[in-house]
Protein backbone atom coordinates (compact mmCIF):
# COMPACT_ATOMS: atom_id res chain seq x y z
CA UNK A 1 0.00 0.00 0.00
CA UNK A 2 3.16 2.26 0.08
CA UNK A 3 2.69 3.01 4.01
CA UNK A 4 5.93 5.03 5.11
CA UNK A 5 7.33 6.56 8.19
CA UNK A 6 4.99 10.18 6.66
CA UNK A 7 2.28 8.37 5.75
CA UNK A 8 -1.36 9.29 7.58
CA UNK A 9 -3.72 6.25 8.30
CA UNK A 10 -7.44 8.32 9.93
CA UNK A 11 -8.95 6.11 12.22
CA UNK A 12 -11.71 6.60 14.58
CA UNK A 13 -10.98 7.28 18.57
CA UNK A 14 -13.61 4.82 19.57
CA UNK A 15 -12.59 1.14 19.26
CA UNK A 16 -10.44 -1.43 20.62
CA UNK A 17 -6.17 -0.42 20.70
CA UNK A 18 -5.37 -2.88 17.76
CA UNK A 19 -7.39 -0.28 15.10
CA UNK A 20 -4.66 2.41 16.05
CA UNK A 21 -1.62 0.12 16.70
CA UNK A 22 -2.04 -1.84 13.26
CA UNK A 23 -1.32 1.62 11.67
CA UNK A 24 1.87 2.21 13.52
CA UNK A 25 3.31 -1.30 13.09
CA UNK A 26 2.96 -0.63 9.04
CA UNK A 27 4.67 2.61 9.73
CA UNK A 28 2.05 4.86 9.56
CA UNK A 29 0.81 7.45 11.37
CA UNK A 30 -3.03 6.89 12.83
CA UNK A 31 -4.65 10.19 12.50
CA UNK A 32 -8.16 10.40 14.48
CA UNK A 33 -11.35 11.77 12.78
CA UNK A 34 -15.10 12.06 14.94
CA UNK A 35 -17.61 9.74 15.44
CA UNK A 36 -21.24 9.97 13.80
CA UNK A 37 -22.92 9.89 16.99
CA UNK A 38 -25.71 7.86 15.82
CA UNK A 39 -23.80 4.69 14.51
CA UNK A 40 -20.86 5.19 16.36
CA UNK A 41 -18.57 4.96 13.17
CA UNK A 42 -16.39 7.08 11.49
CA UNK A 43 -17.95 10.38 10.48
CA UNK A 44 -17.77 10.76 6.78
CA UNK A 45 -17.32 14.80 7.10
CA UNK A 46 -15.18 14.74 10.14
CA UNK A 47 -12.35 12.39 7.76
CA UNK A 48 -12.70 14.50 4.95
CA UNK A 49 -11.41 17.13 7.14
CA UNK A 50 -8.61 15.36 8.43
CA UNK A 51 -7.29 14.65 4.56
CA UNK A 52 -3.58 16.25 3.80
CA UNK A 53 -0.96 15.56 1.50
CA UNK A 54 0.21 12.81 3.66
CA UNK A 55 -2.96 10.71 3.86
CA UNK A 56 -2.69 7.15 2.10
CA UNK A 57 -5.77 5.74 3.86
CA UNK A 58 -8.76 5.31 5.28
CA UNK A 59 -9.19 2.76 8.46
CA UNK A 60 -13.35 3.11 9.25
CA UNK A 61 -14.64 0.28 11.96
CA UNK A 62 -17.82 -1.44 11.63
CA UNK A 63 -18.16 -0.76 15.52
CA UNK A 64 -20.47 -2.92 17.56
CA UNK A 65 -21.83 -5.07 14.82
CA UNK A 66 -22.65 -2.22 12.61
CA UNK A 67 -20.92 -1.04 8.97
CA UNK A 68 -19.65 2.53 8.45
CA UNK A 69 -21.25 4.34 5.76
CA UNK A 70 -18.77 2.67 2.50
CA UNK A 71 -21.17 5.04 0.36
CA UNK A 72 -19.37 8.65 1.65
CA UNK A 73 -16.50 6.66 3.08
CA UNK A 74 -15.52 5.38 -0.69
CA UNK A 75 -16.68 8.10 -2.54
CA UNK A 76 -13.92 10.38 -0.42
CA UNK A 77 -11.42 7.55 -0.95
CA UNK A 78 -11.60 7.80 -4.70
CA UNK A 79 -11.85 11.57 -4.51
CA UNK A 80 -8.41 11.82 -2.99
CA UNK A 81 -7.04 8.37 -4.59
CA UNK A 82 -6.91 7.05 -0.98
CA UNK A 83 -6.70 3.21 -0.32
CA UNK A 84 -10.02 1.67 2.29
CA UNK A 85 -9.07 -0.71 5.10
CA UNK A 86 -12.08 -1.95 6.10
CA UNK A 87 -11.79 -3.34 10.30
CA UNK A 88 -14.58 -5.66 10.56
CA UNK A 89 -13.34 -7.22 13.32
CA UNK A 90 -16.74 -6.70 15.30
CA UNK A 91 -19.14 -7.10 12.99
CA UNK A 92 -19.68 -10.19 11.29
CA UNK A 93 -22.93 -10.96 9.57
CA UNK A 94 -23.22 -7.11 9.41
CA UNK A 95 -24.50 -5.70 6.25
CA UNK A 96 -24.65 -2.14 4.48
CA UNK A 97 -27.19 -1.48 2.00
CA UNK A 98 -26.91 -5.19 0.85
CA UNK A 99 -23.73 -5.97 1.25
CA UNK A 100 -22.18 -7.85 3.99
CA UNK A 101 -19.30 -6.17 6.13
CA UNK A 102 -16.17 -7.18 4.93
CA UNK A 103 -16.74 -6.56 1.74
CA UNK A 104 -16.33 -3.02 1.54
CA UNK A 105 -12.68 -1.44 1.30
CA UNK A 106 -9.39 -2.82 -0.15
CA UNK A 107 -9.13 -5.40 2.26
CA UNK A 108 -10.67 -5.66 5.49
CA UNK A 109 -10.73 -8.05 8.54
CA UNK A 110 -11.87 -10.31 11.15
CA UNK A 111 -11.42 -11.03 14.36
CA UNK A 112 -12.67 -14.34 15.76
CA UNK A 113 -11.43 -13.97 19.36
CA UNK A 114 -13.52 -15.75 21.91
CA UNK A 115 -15.94 -12.70 22.49
CA UNK A 116 -16.11 -12.21 18.94
CA UNK A 117 -19.62 -13.16 17.00
CA UNK A 118 -17.84 -16.72 16.27
CA UNK A 119 -14.77 -17.24 17.44
CA UNK A 120 -11.76 -19.80 16.64
CA UNK A 121 -10.16 -19.23 20.05
CA UNK A 122 -7.85 -16.20 18.73
CA UNK A 123 -6.97 -15.53 15.18
CA UNK A 124 -9.01 -13.94 12.53
CA UNK A 125 -9.08 -13.82 8.71
CA UNK A 126 -8.14 -11.22 5.59
CA UNK A 127 -10.21 -10.43 2.69
CA UNK A 128 -9.94 -8.74 -0.64
CA UNK A 129 -10.65 -9.33 -4.21
CA UNK A 130 -6.74 -7.93 -5.01
CA UNK A 131 -4.69 -10.47 -6.47
CA UNK A 132 -1.54 -8.43 -5.27
CA UNK A 133 -2.68 -7.64 -1.80
CA UNK A 134 -3.71 -11.55 -1.48
CA UNK A 135 -0.52 -12.84 -2.61
CA UNK A 136 1.45 -10.14 0.12
CA UNK A 137 -0.90 -11.40 2.45
CA UNK A 138 0.24 -15.10 2.52
CA UNK A 139 4.03 -13.85 2.24
CA UNK A 140 3.75 -12.18 5.51
CA UNK A 141 1.67 -15.06 7.05
CA UNK A 142 4.46 -17.51 6.12
CA UNK A 143 8.26 -15.81 6.79
CA UNK A 144 7.76 -14.14 3.23
CA UNK A 145 8.58 -17.80 1.73
CA UNK A 146 7.52 -17.68 -1.49
CA UNK A 147 8.71 -21.13 -3.03
CA UNK A 148 10.39 -23.72 -0.60
CA UNK A 149 13.11 -21.84 1.50
CA UNK A 150 12.86 -19.00 -0.91
CA UNK A 151 12.20 -16.00 0.97
CA UNK A 152 11.48 -12.78 -0.79
CA UNK A 153 10.13 -10.34 2.00
CA UNK A 154 9.91 -10.08 6.07
CA UNK A 155 7.48 -12.23 7.20
CA UNK A 156 5.98 -13.36 10.59
CA UNK A 157 4.09 -16.77 11.40
CA UNK A 158 0.17 -15.41 11.12
CA UNK A 159 -0.56 -19.27 10.38
CA UNK A 160 -3.87 -20.41 11.89
CA UNK A 161 -3.55 -23.61 12.90
CA UNK A 162 -5.30 -26.61 12.31
CA UNK A 163 -7.61 -26.99 15.69
CA UNK A 164 -8.40 -23.43 15.80
CA UNK A 165 -9.43 -23.78 12.12
CA UNK A 166 -11.43 -27.04 12.80
CA UNK A 167 -13.58 -24.94 15.21
CA UNK A 168 -14.00 -21.92 12.93
CA UNK A 169 -15.80 -23.99 10.45
CA UNK A 170 -18.03 -25.86 13.15
CA UNK A 171 -18.95 -21.90 14.13
CA UNK A 172 -19.66 -21.20 10.34
CA UNK A 173 -22.03 -23.54 10.15
CA UNK A 174 -23.94 -22.15 13.62
CA UNK A 175 -23.43 -18.32 12.64
CA UNK A 176 -26.79 -17.47 10.89
CA UNK A 177 -28.26 -18.72 14.15
CA UNK A 178 -25.78 -16.82 16.56
CA UNK A 179 -26.72 -13.57 14.82
CA UNK A 180 -30.40 -14.37 15.04
CA UNK A 181 -30.32 -14.78 18.66
CA UNK A 182 -28.31 -11.62 19.16
CA UNK A 183 -30.79 -9.70 16.59
CA UNK A 184 -33.55 -11.11 18.78
CA UNK A 185 -32.38 -10.03 21.97
CA UNK A 186 -31.34 -6.62 20.84
CA UNK A 187 -34.97 -6.41 19.60
CA UNK A 188 -36.39 -7.41 22.75
CA UNK A 189 -33.99 -5.72 24.70
CA UNK A 190 -35.27 -1.95 23.19
CA UNK A 191 -38.80 -2.83 23.54
CA UNK A 192 -37.73 -3.28 27.48
CA UNK A 193 -35.86 0.07 27.51
CA UNK A 194 -37.57 2.02 24.97
CA UNK A 195 -38.92 5.35 26.10
CA UNK A 196 -37.21 5.22 29.85
CA UNK A 197 -35.87 8.79 30.72
CA UNK A 198 -32.16 9.27 30.80
CA UNK A 199 -31.77 6.06 28.50
CA UNK A 200 -31.17 5.95 24.71
CA UNK A 201 -31.53 2.26 23.16
CA UNK A 202 -28.73 1.71 19.78
CA UNK A 203 -30.38 3.05 16.65
CA UNK A 204 -29.18 1.06 13.52
CA UNK A 205 -27.89 3.78 10.62
CA UNK A 206 -29.66 4.07 6.82
CA UNK A 207 -28.63 0.74 4.63
CA UNK A 208 -27.46 -1.17 7.68
CA UNK A 209 -28.46 -4.54 9.10
CA UNK A 210 -26.95 -4.27 12.65
CA UNK A 211 -25.13 -7.86 13.96
CA UNK A 212 -25.19 -6.80 17.95
CA UNK A 213 -21.66 -7.59 18.85
CA UNK A 214 -22.40 -5.16 21.47
CA UNK A 215 -25.76 -3.67 22.66
CA UNK A 216 -24.90 0.05 23.86
CA UNK A 217 -27.05 2.05 25.77
CA UNK A 218 -26.40 6.04 26.58
CA UNK A 219 -27.11 7.03 30.26
CA UNK A 220 -27.70 11.23 28.64
CA UNK A 221 -27.82 13.98 30.73
CA UNK A 222 -31.15 13.73 31.96
CA UNK A 223 -31.20 10.47 33.70
CA UNK A 224 -31.95 10.66 37.39
CA UNK A 225 -28.47 8.71 37.81
CA UNK A 226 -25.08 8.15 36.81
CA UNK A 227 -24.03 5.01 34.26
CA UNK A 228 -22.02 4.21 37.09
CA UNK A 229 -24.76 3.88 39.48
CA UNK A 230 -26.47 1.61 37.08
CA UNK A 231 -24.04 -0.34 36.78
CA UNK A 232 -23.44 -0.85 40.29
CA UNK A 233 -26.80 -1.59 41.11
CA UNK A 234 -26.81 -4.26 37.63
CA UNK A 235 -24.46 -6.00 39.44
CA UNK A 236 -26.17 -6.43 42.43
CA UNK A 237 -28.80 -8.26 40.58
CA UNK A 238 -25.95 -10.24 38.63
CA UNK A 239 -26.11 -8.92 35.34
CA UNK A 240 -22.81 -7.72 33.68
CA UNK A 241 -22.53 -4.52 31.83
CA UNK A 242 -19.69 -1.97 31.64
CA UNK A 243 -18.30 1.27 30.19
CA UNK A 244 -17.43 0.96 26.25
CA UNK A 245 -14.01 2.03 25.41
CA UNK A 246 -13.28 4.11 28.54
CA UNK A 247 -11.10 6.78 26.99
CA UNK A 248 -10.66 7.48 23.09
CA UNK A 249 -7.64 6.01 21.78
CA UNK A 250 -5.80 8.96 22.28
CA UNK A 251 -5.31 9.26 25.66
CA UNK A 252 -3.83 5.66 25.54
CA UNK A 253 -0.40 6.36 27.66
CA UNK A 254 1.29 4.39 24.58
CA UNK A 255 0.16 6.97 21.48
CA UNK A 256 0.66 9.68 24.36
CA UNK A 257 3.98 8.89 24.49
CA UNK A 258 4.32 8.85 20.65
CA UNK A 259 2.76 12.03 20.81
CA UNK A 260 0.32 10.73 19.03
CA UNK A 261 -2.55 13.27 19.79
CA UNK A 262 -6.00 13.85 18.50
CA UNK A 263 -9.62 16.35 19.14
CA UNK A 264 -12.86 14.49 18.56
CA UNK A 265 -15.93 16.48 21.00
CA UNK A 266 -18.10 14.24 19.65
CA UNK A 267 -16.11 10.77 20.90
CA UNK A 268 -15.37 12.90 24.25
CA UNK A 269 -18.95 13.83 24.63
CA UNK A 270 -20.83 10.13 24.17
CA UNK A 271 -17.97 8.12 25.24
CA UNK A 272 -19.11 8.60 29.14
CA UNK A 273 -22.17 8.17 28.65
CA UNK A 274 -21.92 4.35 26.76
CA UNK A 275 -22.52 1.07 28.53
CA UNK A 276 -22.75 -2.51 27.27
CA UNK A 277 -25.48 -4.86 28.00
CA UNK A 278 -25.76 -8.38 27.85
CA UNK A 279 -27.51 -9.54 23.94
CA UNK A 280 -25.13 -12.81 24.11
CA UNK A 281 -26.88 -15.83 22.78
CA UNK A 282 -27.07 -17.55 25.78
CA UNK A 283 -28.79 -14.73 27.01
CA UNK A 284 -32.59 -15.81 27.62
CA UNK A 285 -35.93 -14.03 27.22
CA UNK A 286 -36.66 -14.07 31.14
CA UNK A 287 -32.61 -12.47 31.50
CA UNK A 288 -33.89 -9.74 28.65
CA UNK A 289 -36.96 -9.21 31.04
CA UNK A 290 -34.60 -8.90 33.85
CA UNK A 291 -32.35 -6.36 32.37
CA UNK A 292 -35.19 -4.25 31.37
CA UNK A 293 -36.64 -4.12 35.02
CA UNK A 294 -33.23 -3.78 36.80
CA UNK A 295 -32.33 -0.67 34.10
CA UNK A 296 -36.26 0.84 34.60
CA UNK A 297 -35.91 0.19 38.64
CA UNK A 298 -32.85 2.14 38.99
CA UNK A 299 -34.08 4.87 36.57
CA UNK A 300 -37.05 5.66 38.36
CA UNK A 301 -35.19 6.06 41.83
C1 LIG B 1 -12.42 -3.26 16.21
C2 LIG B 1 -11.34 -4.26 16.52
N1 LIG B 1 -10.21 -4.25 15.78
C3 LIG B 1 -9.23 -5.14 16.01
C4 LIG B 1 -9.36 -6.11 17.00
C5 LIG B 1 -8.22 -7.05 17.21
O1 LIG B 1 -8.56 -8.36 16.98
P1 LIG B 1 -7.71 -9.54 17.68
O2 LIG B 1 -7.97 -9.45 19.14
O3 LIG B 1 -8.25 -10.79 17.07
O4 LIG B 1 -6.28 -9.27 17.32
C6 LIG B 1 -10.51 -6.14 17.78
C7 LIG B 1 -10.77 -7.12 18.84
O5 LIG B 1 -10.18 -7.71 19.56
C8 LIG B 1 -11.51 -5.20 17.55
O6 LIG B 1 -12.63 -5.19 18.28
Amino acid sequence: MGISENSEVIVPPLTFFATASTVLFCGGRPVFADIDPETYTLDPASVERRITHATRAILPVDLYGQTADYDAIQGIADEHNLKVVEDACQAHGAEFNGKMAGSFGDISSFSFYATKNITTGEGGIVLTDDGQIADRAMLLREHGEETHYNHVLLGYNYRMTEISAAIGIVQLQKIDEIIRRRQENARMLTEELENVKGLETPTTGKGRVHSFHQYIIRVNKSSPVSREKLMEHLQKKGIGSRPSYPIPLYEQPVLKNLRIAGQCPEAERLLPQLLELPVHPYVKEEDIQLIGESVRECLRS
